[in-house]
């Protein structure tokens, strides 16, 4: 009597390691591991900001004899302007009331925002553009030392003027 063969591929020693669905089943498993671990990494995030607001609202500018009568400069990292004018200093914020995008000021000194389009006066008043309000009046002080020192979370009404 003859034995019959069974053909190779029928073998155990020929059997894929993993089929097809095996292998897409573990990749959409691994997918969404990685997915939640994402997730969660983003979520542990959240409860902290980014920016303290307490920790950096206050900022020594400079002597107020460092400015010039009549004289405007921005300071990039409080994102304000500061104007000395005939009878003292006031201040600006750059941030547009917006959605907070950094305005510009223009040649003959009002202000636009990129963003969005919106427009403000040399004074900072909303001209047009969806902004809700014009522009932030910042706090100035004098510091004991004598540095002016602007509070960028504290907003003074449009015209408040620091003799310094
Ligand atoms: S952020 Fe300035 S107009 Fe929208």
């Amino acid at each position: 009597m003859s034995e019959t063969k069974a053909p190779l591929e029928s073998s155990e020693r020929f059997k894929p390691v993993a089929t097809r669905r095996d292998f897409l089943g573990l990749a959409a498993a691994w997918s969404a591991v990685a997915a939640f671990v994402m997730a969660m990494l983003g979520a542990m995030r959240l409860p902290m900001p980014s920016v303290f607001p307490e920790s950096n609202s206050r900022a020594k500018l400079g002597r107020p004899a460092a400015f010039a009568k009549n004289s405007t400069t921005y300071f990039p990292k409080q994102r304000l302007w500061l104007f000395r004018g005939e009878d003292g200093f006031h201040a600006l914020s750059s941030v547009c009331p917006h959605l907070g995008c950094i305005v510009e000021r223009k040649e003959g000194g009002q202000f636009s925002c990129p963003c969005h389009g919106s427009k403000f006066d040399v004074e900072g008043n909303l001209t047009g553009g969806p902004a809700p309000k014009g522009l932030v009046s910042v706090e100035l002080t004098v510091s004991p030392e004598g540095q002016l020192v602007a509070d960028t979370l504290q907003e003074v009404p449009r015209g408040t003027v620091l003799n310094a």
